[in-house]
């Protein structure tokens, strides 16, 4: 069903019609929580939609910015905005697919040839279409995606082909698509969120991570690793999100200024990918890891195999595919 924003307000303001007519434009702080550290690319472009915002309400509206999952861990935090006990995130699309599979379609691997091109199929018709049914099940409002990059194999040990990975204890970010891929390479994939990382890869707890290269780079996953693939075999979209409740609370002029501003800052965390993706692979050729670069070959028939498991849960995925080819 296909979820149109007009409708859902005119639908909220004929549930609530009087008190939301009577009510005054109220200010507002909004809270908006995020599972990245202060320094990501994440964390700043959400204070500078916080900035904007106050900026062009006049101080009306501000944003507090809370990081490093201060509100909870991602799953955590989609619950809070499902009440309305939290107004915002900037959230993985991972934990977005933990509620609605469709959106697993975007971690087809090698979806996208690269980050640009991760890039300009995010900000397609298709992808942001995907973006409709949110209200309905998963009760938040996205707005726009931003990314993280591509992701990456980095490995304590050599890894030289794909049978190399067989038996690995690979950390992944807790989500199917890419817990189906690993145990598809016969890898034992380990879900781990963000923080417990570093700590698992240094201990040996772990022998290899999927990471983007920012992350490698600003948290020093390489100080414990020999080997980084740089394999780009699935994107990793990030997605703004507001609460439903909340965002049916807020006058049509405020909807509007808040979703669009989310929307851009969002947006704007593609561009940063895109021009820096390539430093950030060049600084870690320089702190003397091996880094072989791969592509979709390396993994043999795993693609195809993973198609058919998405292909039922994701029914966006041919229209996506179609979409990543004509924008290739
Ligand atoms: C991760 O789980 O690897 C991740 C989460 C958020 C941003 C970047 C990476």
């Amino acid at each position: 069903m296909k979820f149109d924003l007009r409708s859902f307000a005119k639908g909220a303001i004929a549930a609530g019609a009087f008190a939301l007519a009577a009510a005054p434009v109220a200010a507002k702080e909004f809270r908006l929580g995020l599972i990245t550290p202060p320094p990501h690319v994440w964390t700043k472009a959400a204070e500078a939609f916080g900035a904007e915002l106050a900026e062009k309400s006049g101080g009306k509206h501000s944003v507090s910015v809370f990081p490093a999952r201060q509100l909870g861990n991602e799953a955590q935090m989609l619950q809070q905005m499902q009440t309305g006990a939290l107004d915002m995130a900037f959230m993985t699309v991972a934990e977005v697919s933990n509620r609605v599979p469709n959106m697993g379609a975007f971690y087809a691997p090698y979806l996208a040839n690269d980050i640009a091109h991760a890039a300009a199929i995010l900000r397609s018709d298709t992808a942001r279409g995907m973006l409709d049914v949110l209200p309905m099940e998963a009760g938040v409002v996205g707005v726009g995606y931003g990314s993280a990059g591509m992701r990456q194999i980095l490995s304590r040990g050599e890894v030289n082909s794909a049978d190399d990975l067989k038996g690995l204890k690979l950390r992944i970010t807790p989500f199917d698509p890419i817990l189906d891929f690993y145990n598809l390479l016969g890898a034992a994939p380990t879900p781990m969120p963000l923080p417990a990382v570093y700590d698992a890869l240094a201990n040996g707890q772990v022998d290899a991570i999927d990471m983007d290269v920012e992350l490698i780079n600003v948290l020093k996953y390489h100080e414990h690793a020999d080997t980084l693939l740089i394999s780009n075999h699935m994107m990793f979209p990030m997605v703004g999100l507001i609460s439903a409740r909340v965002y049916a609370g807020l006058s049509a002029e405020d909807k509007a200024m808040v979703s669009e501003l989310m929307a851009k800052h969002v947006d704007s965390t593609l561009d940063v990918y895109v021009a820096k993706e390539g430093s950030w692979t060049e600084a870690l050729n320089n702190v003397g890891k091996t880094v072989k670069p791969v592509d979709a070959s390396f993994f043999g028939g795993v693609m195809g195999e993973w198609e058919k498991i998405w292909a039922a849960k994701a029914p966006s995925l041919p229209d996506l595919r179609d979409t990543a080819a004509k924008l290739k």
